[in-house]
């Protein structure tokens, strides 16, 4: 396989070529993901709501990402894997931005991290790219600070957050960032960003005018039932489908069904 890149990405952004992103959170999921031809695998925070059924992304820690990464990283031949720093491990300052980013990098063999914000966090971005650490950018609806926004509605439908979304994203390609994934602002807003930028915008509700889309797999895959927003395309009912199956082997086995005469030793 020829591995993704951070360059090879934005390339695909110059060539037209749109980028495929999901994310996984453990090694026998991104196998599938990875050999399907998935571009970019991402170990997202969203494994504290898939993965440990947490309201929001903010409990998961450090230690708990590297979990997650790690496998995924074993399972990963083609994808470039970008891995999430959680809430509380880059917001203090720049130096214990880079400390988490180097223990990542360190211990699970990640290519990449990604940090939700902008302006805010700009000297830890600067700090993480200096130790060659490449970073993904995060703007729009960022799921760790849901507390400051209240809900999960879309972002930056107001002009002044239109504008700030648009010069964070400047600030983000010009300080060196290889990506940026938008999430949940409108179509309109988003390809203006994409437009302005040389590096890859991947977006998550924010229309077909940015270089690539990213999911959540487990929602895409219909795994999941209680999240149900206008951008997700279910392209299974797994839920479904899983408990069918199950269902089923509880029956084999209350009826001794299961196993048979070929199933014994
Ligand atoms: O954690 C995550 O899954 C994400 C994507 C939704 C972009 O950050
Ligand atoms: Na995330």
């Amino acid at each position: 396989y020829k591995r993704v890149t951070v360059k090879s990405l934005i390339e695909m952004k110059a060539n037209g070529e749109k980028i495929s992103m999901l994310t996984s959170y453990d090694y026998t999921m991104a196998k599938i993901v990875d050999s399907a031809g998935t571009d970019v695998i991402l170990v997202g925070d969203s494994a504290s709501n898939v993965m440990a059924g947490h309201e929001t992304t903010l409990p998961i820690t450090l230690d708990q990402m590297i979990y997650h990464a790690s496998s995924v990283v074993r399972a990963a031949k083609r994808a470039l894997v970008v891995v999430d720093l959680p809430f509380g491990s880059y917001q203090s300052d720049p130096k214990e931005a880079l400390r988490s980013s180097i223990k990542i990098m360190k211990q699970s063999g990640g290519h990449a991290v990604k940090l939700e914000g902008g302006k805010e966090i700009k000297e830890s971005i600067k700090r993480i790219l200096n130790a060659g650490i490449p970073v993904m950018g995060h703007l729009g609806l960022t799921p760790q600070s849901i507390y400051k926004f209240g809900t999960y509605s879309v972002r930056a439908k107001e002009e002044e957050e239109a504008k700030k979304l648009k010069e964070d994203a400047l600030m983000l390609e010009k300080l060196g960032c290889f990506a940026i994934v938008l999430e949940k602002v409108p179509a309109k807003l988003a390809k203006e960003v994409a437009d302005s930028v040389t590096i890859p915008v991947i977006g998550i509700g924010a229309g077909n005018g940015v270089d690539g889309q990213v999911l959540v797999l487990h929602d895409m895959l219909g795994m999941t039932h209680e999240f149900n927003p206008r951008f997700l395309r279910r392209y299974m009912n797994l839920y479904d489908e899983m408990t069918k199956a199950i269902s089923l082997y509880c029956d084999d086995v209350k009826s001794v069904d299961f196993p048979n005469e070929k199933e014994q030793y």
